[in-house]
């Protein structure tokens, strides 16, 4: 691919700023926690006033991905136990949900099951705060997504290529694009405020040793997508083998049996998981 064609598709992509609309109460609450000593409670109340979105703010964090299944009453408790980066990225993937459940099929299974495993793996490899690394996992994949709804036809060439050379779909993107979902999460992440914890590990779920600032959230992503491909829930665009980083296991001093007891709570926890929808 001429490195012209390259930039003219990056351009196309990049103009899709629009994509997708976030709820005005996300750009409201934003302006508000500039200020640090907004509590929480005025958070809550700005949110509240949009009645849909609340009721699928608690739905989401009330599911066995975040751990607190079913104890979650209000906005206000959300935000005290998970905190306002956990609850804006349950907010940008519920926008987004319409578009991606229209545009990919399978793909939210798949990212409400990476979500699932890397809550069940941050918190089997000790680390704080294993709701934001759910977060990242529901996240990781949305750069495709954008693809798929805002530039159809080139959509169309990535998912022609997966089968005609049995690629992966990561691969026929780079073949295709010049670039894969994981350049587009980097775009997408800033453009929507996600803190940058969470922006490094979606756009660094393919090469996690790669990452500079927060590799532990990146190998959790990369595991987590590996091991929901392994589970063969959801589709996340191809059928071909997943590989897995061996650099991965050892940020997180994960051995071989550590895989299979995530992979048991996994097979607990994707039951109950698997019928959320919006
Ligand atoms: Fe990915
Ligand atoms: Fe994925």
């Amino acid at each position: 691919m001429t490195e012209d064609l390259k930039t003219s598709i990056r351009g196309e992509i990049l103009q899709v700023k629009d994509l997708p609309t976030l709820p005005h109460v996300l750009e409201k609450v934003t302006k508000l926690i500039e200020n640090p000593d907004t509590s929480s409670e005025a958070i809550a109340k700005v949110i509240s006033t949009d009645q849909v979105l609340s009721a699928k703010v608690l739905k989401m964090v009330n599911s066995p991905i975040y751990g607190f299944p079913g104890r979650i009453s209000s906005i206000q408790h959300a935000l005290v136990l998970l905190g306002f980066n956990v609850i804006r990225g349950i907010i940008i993937s519920t926008s987004v949900f319409d578009m991606m459940v229209q545009a990919m099929k399978g793909l939210w299974e798949h990212s409400l099951g990476c979500a699932t495993a890397c809550n069940i793996i941050a918190r089997r490899a000790g680390f704080e705060d294993p709701e934001e690394y759910a977060v990242a996992g529901l996240l990781h994949d949305l750069g495709k997504v954008v693809t798929a709804a805002q530039l159809p036809e080139l959509h169309k060439q990535i998912t022609d290529n997966v089968e005609a050379k049995q690629l992966s779909y990561y691969q026929s993107e780079k073949d295709i694009l010049g670039f894969g979902h994981d350049r587009i999460n980097a775009w997408l992440g800033k453009h929507w405020g996600l803190p940058p914890n969470i922006r490094e590990a979606m756009s660094r779920h393919h090469a996690p040793q790669l990452a500079e600032f927060y590799k532990p959230m990146s190998c959790v992503v990369h595991v987590a997508d590996f091991l929901v491909r392994l589970f063969e829930f959801g589709n996340s665009g191809d059928d071909q083998t997943a590989y897995l980083r061996p650099e991965a296991l050892i940020e997180l001093n994960f051995k071989m049996t550590d895989l299979d007891k995530v992979m048991d709570e996994m097979a607990e926890q994707l039951l109950e998981v698997s019928d959320l929808t919006f």
